[in-house]
């Protein structure tokens, strides 16, 4: 800023000058050029000032001013100030302008400095955590581990206590609805703002009704040791899974390459990448995926399938249960929280997971209502040691 103002403001008052001292010169006495001189500057000062207040130029000449005041054998900036992640949430960035400034990769893969992994829980909600509670509880004693962000309805005001895991950990948010790209902007969001601080190696989208399933150590042990870089459900088939194509997709995306998968995904950084840098997909998506299309289900897993396939886990660690039919999964309320109802959860799987089988198939779960809290509190401790 500097540079460019302080040149502008000599260029302004220079030039004139220069040309009206020649052409008088040679005409008049030294000490009326002199008094014309100090006339013309006064006058030109005032102009100067008048058309920037006019302009409204004045916050950058405050800017600059304020900068100039900085002395010029500052050390230079350190490491930290790019290793910090942002104190607060709140950025006055564009999406177009937090996508760019997300998608900015090192290119040398070593980390000159001790980089604790971390653990991104991205919440996409219209408002309130009702189950905020076991969330603090999952959490507690493993900070440094973990960030947390919250996307909600920009109308809606967060009041979480400065105890809580939750304060002041809202992004700037705008309105999102199922099954459109607006959806699909939430959840990017979502992904730029946490790409935001470096230390953040896995994102997990979550809703306000999920609940952990297993403890922060064993889920932050499985997520960082899986050899994948997205989990979410997939379906190639049927007629969700392909029946909603559009041939327009084409050359982008083939009928082969269509996939449908589950709104709540586990992504690595890497993916979490691809997802914000995407100018490709997008549009096509955009344009030839609306409903009945749920572009929500299709954009991510058809996209990182064409560009990562070989990556994907193709199977989703957030369980759900459709057996009660209809268009969406089944809610539970208090009267479902029982320990046999966990058994179901938690026993009895057998999944692939990395080279081999895991007995751990899902680390979260779905859709649990408000009510459940109290009886969630008792039970969970219990089941999962926390
Ligand atoms: C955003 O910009 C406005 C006006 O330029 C300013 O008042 C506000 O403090 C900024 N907010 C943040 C979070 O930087
Ligand atoms: C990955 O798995 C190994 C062996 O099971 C374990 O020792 C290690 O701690 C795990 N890594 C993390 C980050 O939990
Ligand atoms: C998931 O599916 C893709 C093809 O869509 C395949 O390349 C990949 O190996 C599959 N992943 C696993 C773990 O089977
Ligand atoms: C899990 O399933 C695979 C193949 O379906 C089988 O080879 C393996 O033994 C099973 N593991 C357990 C613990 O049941
Ligand atoms: C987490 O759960 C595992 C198995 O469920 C248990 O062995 C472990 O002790 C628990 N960890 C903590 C820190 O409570």
């Amino acid at each position: 800023m500097q540079s460019r103002v302080v040149p502008l403001e000599e260029g302004e008052e220079v030039t004139p000058i220069n040309r009206t001292n020649q052409s008088k010169l040679s005409t008049l006495r030294p000490i009326r050029v002199l008094v014309l001189f100090l006339v013309l500057c006064i006058a030109f000062s005032i102009v100067s000032i008048h058309t920037i207040r006019y302009f409204g130029i004045n916050s950058v000449v405050t800017t600059a001013k304020s900068s100039t005041f900085r002395p010029c054998y500052e050390e230079p900036r350190s490491l930290e100030q790019w290793i910090t992640p942002p104190s607060n949430l709140m950025h006055n960035m564009t999406d177009t302008e937090l996508l760019w400034r997300a998608s900015l990769v090192p290119r040398i893969k070593k980390y000159p400095f001790q980089r604790v992994r971390k653990i991104a829980f991205m919440f996409l909600t219209k408002g309130p955590l009702p189950l905020a509670p076991i969330w603090e509880r999952f959490l507690k004693g493993h900070e440094g581990f973990y960030s947390i962000y919250v996307h909600s309805l920009p109308s809606f005001q967060a009041n979480f206590p400065p105890s809580s895991v939750f304060y002041r950990r809202q992004i700037p948010s705008q309105i999102s609805e199922w099954g459109r790209m607006n959806m699909c902007d939430a959840e990017r969001r979502l992904l730029a703002n946490a790409l935001l601080d470096i230390s953040n190696e896995w994102f997990i989208l979550l809703s306000e009704s999920c609940i952990p399933v297993y403890n922060f150590s064993v889920i932050y042990r499985y997520v960082m040791n899986s050899t994948y870089s997205y989990m979410g459900a997939f379906d190639d088939h049927g007629p969700y899974g392909r029946g909603r194509y559009n041939r327009n997709m084409a050359p982008e995306v083939y009928i082969n390459q269509w996939r449908k998968g589950s709104q709540w995904f586990e992504v690595n950084r890497n993916l979490a990448i691809s997802i914000v840098e995407d100018t490709i997909f997008y549009p096509k998506f955009e344009q030839f995926c609306r409903p009945s299309c749920y572009v929500d289900e299709h954009y991510f897993p058809t996209m990182l399938t064409i560009q990562a396939g070989n990556q994907l886990a193709n199977r989703s660690i957030t369980w759900v249960d459709w057996s009660r039919g209809g268009a969406h999964p089944a809610t539970f309320g208090r009267l479902d929280i029982t320990e046999e109802f966990f058994k179901r959860i938690l026993e009895g799987h057998n999944c692939t997971y990395n080279n081999g089988f895991s007995s751990i198939c899902f680390l979260f779960a779905r859709k649990f209502a408000p009510s459940t809290l109290q009886p969630l509190l008792q039970v969970l401790p219990k089941l999962l040691a926390f």
